[in-house]
């Protein structure tokens, strides 16, 4: 053999065909490393699938924990949604699973780093990006450099003797802790309504008849309780997905607009991330100046496209980090939301640092606020406005 290519393996159909590829047309030792982000999937029977593609080593990481806390609760923080639609489920956990596949590279002193990524998508980007931050070894992403389409795959798999199942016919699925990302198949046609048996998170029939609420507790940015349980974060994350899909709550619908420039239809499944960043948002607003809004506003959105965009290890990405985790100091109390047969609603908010001022705000006569003062106010207020109006109608 010619050297030894760590390859991140979900168990797939790209990243089966993928280890023969390195094995036949490279000539190289393949060791997998299958990264846990709560994708669900039976680790066991992935590991014995590596093992009978002929892998010399196969790892099993853990980085549930991880994902939580260094992905999913600092996206919560700047409350990130690509496009104002997409809680980057996917893209949050790439940079995590391409770190540790350079983790094993340099245990295993390998000579190249692999991953089945097309060279159409977003996550050839955060792999890429990542491996060449960690690592100087070269990079070989076979279905990528051999332009190989679903249906080339398909057909080498079981040429090879790659199992394959049955929804990878139908879709490309990745699913994780934050969410499940559905594509291809009948989803390409945008017109097209995406089937209710695509949804496996969200329940779309029999919805209960009454409403559900969930209330979620927040301290200094980060979800520590839900309905009045502590939970430890990914049981957390898990208890809202579950809940809110039960709801019918989280499914997105949307064209998104990919790095490389392609323009796709993407369907997500959501609950708990629907919940967590809308509630998150709420509370900000009772929280925070209107100053600190926003700016904040504009934070967030850069801070949502670096990480979608695969520029995660950016120096401006950290910087951000530091804004966001400075301005969450007071973002710590309750969000009531009320969720009804696919429909989310804040309905009720409170904290500590609140700066929503009852007294200030009633328009019944326990109002504390001069109303005297709003006159003079307006008038500096809107001076350049006015005065620039008054000019143009005297040309
Ligand atoms: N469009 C999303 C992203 O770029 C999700 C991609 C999901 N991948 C998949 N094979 N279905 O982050």
């Amino acid at each position: 053999m010619n050297g030894k290519a760590i390859l991140a393996f979900s168990g797939g159909l790209d990243t089966s065909v993928v280890i023969k590829y390195l094995q036949e047309r490279h000539r190289l030792d393949v060791v997998t490393v299958t990264v846990d982000v709560g994708q669900g999937d039976n680790l066991k029977k992935i590991a014995a699938k590596a093992k009978s593609l002929g892998v010399v080593r196969h790892y099993n990481i853990d980085a549930r924990n991880e994902f939580v806390n260094n992905f999913i609760f600092p996206s919560i923080k700047a409350n990130a949604l690509y496009q104002k639609k997409y809680c980057l489920a996917t893209a949050l956990a790439r940079p995590l699973i391409a770190q540790k596949v350079v983790e094993i590279a340099k245990k295993e002193n390998a000579t190249a780093l692999a991953h089945g990524c097309t060279g159409k998508g977003n996550d050839q980007v955060r792999f890429d990006v990542t491996y060449h931050s960690g690592s100087n070894l070269p990079i070989i992403a076979p279905i990528r450099d051999l332009n190989l389409t679903r249906d080339v795959e398909l057909k080498f798999a079981q040429k090879h003797g790659i199992p394959i199942d049955v929804t990878a016919k139908r879709f490309s699925i990745d699913q994780n802790l934050w969410g499940r990302a559905i594509e291809g198949g009948e989803l390409e046609d945008a017109f097209e309504e995406p089937p209710d048996d695509a949804f496996i998170w969200v329940k779309t029939k029999n919805l209960p008849d009454r409403p559900q609420y969930m209330e979620i507790k927040f301290e200094m940015g980060v979800p520590v309780a839900i309905d009045g349980k502590t939970m430890k974060p990914i049981e957390l994350v898990n208890y809202a997905n579950k809940k809110a899909g039960a709801c019918g709550i989280g499914i997105v619908d949307h064209i998104e607009d990919r790095v490389v420039g392609i323009k796709s239809r993407e369907v997500y499944e959501t609950p708990g991330a629907a919940c967590l960043i809308e509630a998150h948002t709420d509370l900000e607003k009772i929280v925070l100046t209107k100053h600190e809004l926003r700016f904040k506003t504009m934070v967030d959105m850069e801070w949502a496209w670096l990480a979608y965009s695969g520029l995660w290890q950016d120096p401006l990405k950290s910087d951000l980090d530091m804004f966001i985790n400075t301005s969450q100091k007071r973002v710590s109390g309750t969000v009531k939301l009320k969720m009804f047969k696919g429909s989310l609603r804040v309905v009720g908010r409170k904290s500590k640092y609140s700066l929503y001022s009852h007294d200030l705000a009633t328009y019944g006569s326990g109002s504390v606020f001069d109303q005297t003062l709003g006159k003079g106010f307006v008038e500096l207020w809107g001076l350049q406005s006015t005065e620039a109006n008054k000019l143009l109608k005297k040309r």
